[in-house]
């Protein structure tokens, strides 16, 4: 069995396709760690039987809440650590500390929209193609390396929320797939 812990910022629908499709397999996800305290991932995580922890960015410096955050990851002790609409960015010195262990998710096809407005500068693009990316978690701003991703063509005559929804689809598909698959090969080099 291999564990992981997601950090996530607000409504959690990754996470819970994670715990969902992780439950069917050895592996375990081990925690949840949220930055914003009336956020609907801690409903989920209290419905999915996950022990949820708030860390508090606000009105304080990054690094004391890195500091949080790295002591409950030194007690939980993952294999992976998933980010999960984490809108914080880490610091250089956590990205190198868990380097190869971080992954995370951008809805927009890497590197073309990288930053917090990934579905709206995709659908404000004369872009034909859309989708999401998992990737490597580095010191930059969705700059590490991609581990998959997943598009699909519009007409052009979406709306910004039918196409919000397909990326949302494309994320619940694949990013549940990378973490167990990532898991069984870290669980074999145990
Ligand atoms: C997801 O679309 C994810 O790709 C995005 O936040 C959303 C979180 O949704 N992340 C980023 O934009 C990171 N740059 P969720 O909380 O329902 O999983």
């Amino acid at each position: 069995m291999a564990e992981a812990v997601i950090l996530t910022s607000g409504n959690g629908s990754n996470f819970q396709a994670i715990c969902e499709a992780v439950s069917e397999t050895e592996h375990k996800i081990a925690a949840m760690i949220c930055n914003k305290k009336d956020a609907y991932s801690f409903v989920r995580a209290e419905k999915l039987g996950i022990p949820a922890y708030h860390v508090p960015y606000l009105g304080r410096d990054r690094k004391d809440a890195e500091k949080e955050i790295d002591e409950l990851l030194t007690r939980l002790h993952p294999d992976l650590i998933v980010l999960a609409g984490f809108m914080k960015l880490l610091s250089p010195e956590m990205t190198k500390k868990y380097e190869g262990k971080i992954i995370n998710i951008h809805p927009a096809l890497l590197p073309k929209y990288p930053g917090t407005h990934g579905i709206e500068e995709s659908f404000a693009s004369s872009d034909k193609e859309l989708g999401v990316t998992v990737h490597y978690v580095d010191a930059g701003m969705d700059t590490g390396k991609v581990i998959r991703q997943k598009s699909f063509v519009r007409t052009g005559l979406e709306s910004l929320d039918e196409i919000e929804t397909r990326i949302h689809a494309c994320e619940h598909e694949i990013y549940p797939q990378v973490v167990i698959e990532l898991l069984n090969c870290l669980e074999e080099e145990k």
